[in-house]
């Protein structure tokens, strides 16, 4: 569905910087942000910020693409939510790993409502580790989700309870070996004690390990997020999978995730990513059993309804606009 809006008359590149300030609100792993965005006169391109990867958690750096293409997709519906329609590159120069997307060829629509929709869902999209209610996850919700992932060129494998099974124990397994590396633990403590717009605060941290069919991450500090007696059976874990196991793909995951959880968050959903089975070898290799061989594992998440009877988490920060977009290339062109 497509209209005017009255935004319609504003320069390009005003509607790129704000779509680059919408995209932080995107999920990203240990809430660390690695984007940064460059605002060109009739571009906008999304490049890695190294010093933001979990270099001992995510070597490979999938999670960090996966939290960037998260970004990547909101900012392509915040420009579709303004009225613009965008041509995406992705990975557009190979002697710059590091330039993840290029979004050009931007064309004024009409307004996109379906995507001003889920601009909405942007603001209060957020991650409750609490239990679930026992409230179950209506089917037609979890094929809505489904459709959203693949409509971004990735899959949602929704496990049965046997896989879920083996999913705990695998769940369990790379919690243990997570926290039995030194390197890990420390660069957990660093994201679990930053201030400053990254990281993730105690308020969002569990006050203890929830009653849960699959562990979630121990974060290796309790917080301060009450957490009830409730246990989470009625769950539903998903897998989230392609066809490649290459960045680019990894950009594409991102993406999946967002249409994902925006559309979960739309239908009332709540969503947890659960990483550290992907973050562990071995454990990769358990999920790709699951996948019977047939694709490659990107995260893994847990889908619910939240207790509506008490209030979940507040939101977690986000870095200063100015320290994620650079608009220093444009500045004399901006009203
Ligand atoms: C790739 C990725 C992996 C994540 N892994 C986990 C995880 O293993 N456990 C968890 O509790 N949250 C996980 N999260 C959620 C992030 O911690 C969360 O998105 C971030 O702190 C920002 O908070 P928000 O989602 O409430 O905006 C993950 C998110 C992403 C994008």
């Amino acid at each position: 569905m497509s209209h005017e809006t009255p935004g319609q008359d504003r320069p390009l590149t005003t509607a790129l910087a704000e779509a680059a300030a919408t995209a932080g609100y995107a999920p990203s792993v240990h809430n660390t942000q690695p984007w940064r965005w460059l605002v060109l006169p009739d571009a906008l391109e999304l490049r890695i910020v190294r010093d933001r990867q979990l270099t001992a958690t995510d070597p490979e750096g999938r999670l960090l693409a996966i939290s960037c293409g998260a970004a990547l997709h909101h900012a392509r519906l915040a420009l579709a939510a303004e009225g613009w329609t965008a041509v995406v590159e992705r990975l557009p120069d190979p002697a710059q790993p590091d330039l993840l997307a290029r979004l050009i060829g931007l064309n004024r629509s009409g307004a996109d409502t379906d995507a001003m929709r889920m601009v909405q869902c942007m603001q209060v999209r957020h991650t409750d580790r609490r239990p679930v209610s026992d409230e179950p996850v209506p089917t037609a919700a979890i094929g809505e989700i489904s459709r959203a992932v693949a409509a971004e060129g990735a899959s949602l494998q929704i496990l049965d309870s046997d896989q879920v099974m083996e999913l705990a124990a695998a769940a369990s397994h790379a919690g243990t070996v997570e926290a039995e590396d030194p390197q890990l633990r420390e660069e957990l403590q660093y994201w679990t004690s930053r201030a400053g717009g990254t990281g993730l605060p105690p308020e969002v941290l569990p006050e203890q390990q929830p009653q849960t069919t699959v562990p979630g991450r121990d974060f290796g500090r309790a917080g301060t997020l009450p957490i009830g007696p409730g246990h989470d059976k009625a769950a539903v874990y998903g897998l989230l999978n392609g066809d490649e196991d290459e960045p680019d793909s990894w950009l594409r995951a991102g993406e999946a995730l967002s249409a994902l959880w925006l559309t979960a968050t739309r239908l009332g959903v709540s969503v947890v990513p659960l990483s550290g089975v992907v973050e562990v070898p071995g454990t990769r290799q358990t999920l790709r059993r699951l996948l019977s061989g047939l694709g490659f594992p990107y995260l893994v998440v847990r889908l619910g309804i939240a207790d509506p009877a008490h209030a979940g988490p507040p939101h977690t920060p986000r870095l200063p606009i100015e320290q994620v977009v650079d608009t220093s290339a444009v500045r004399d062109q901006r009203s």
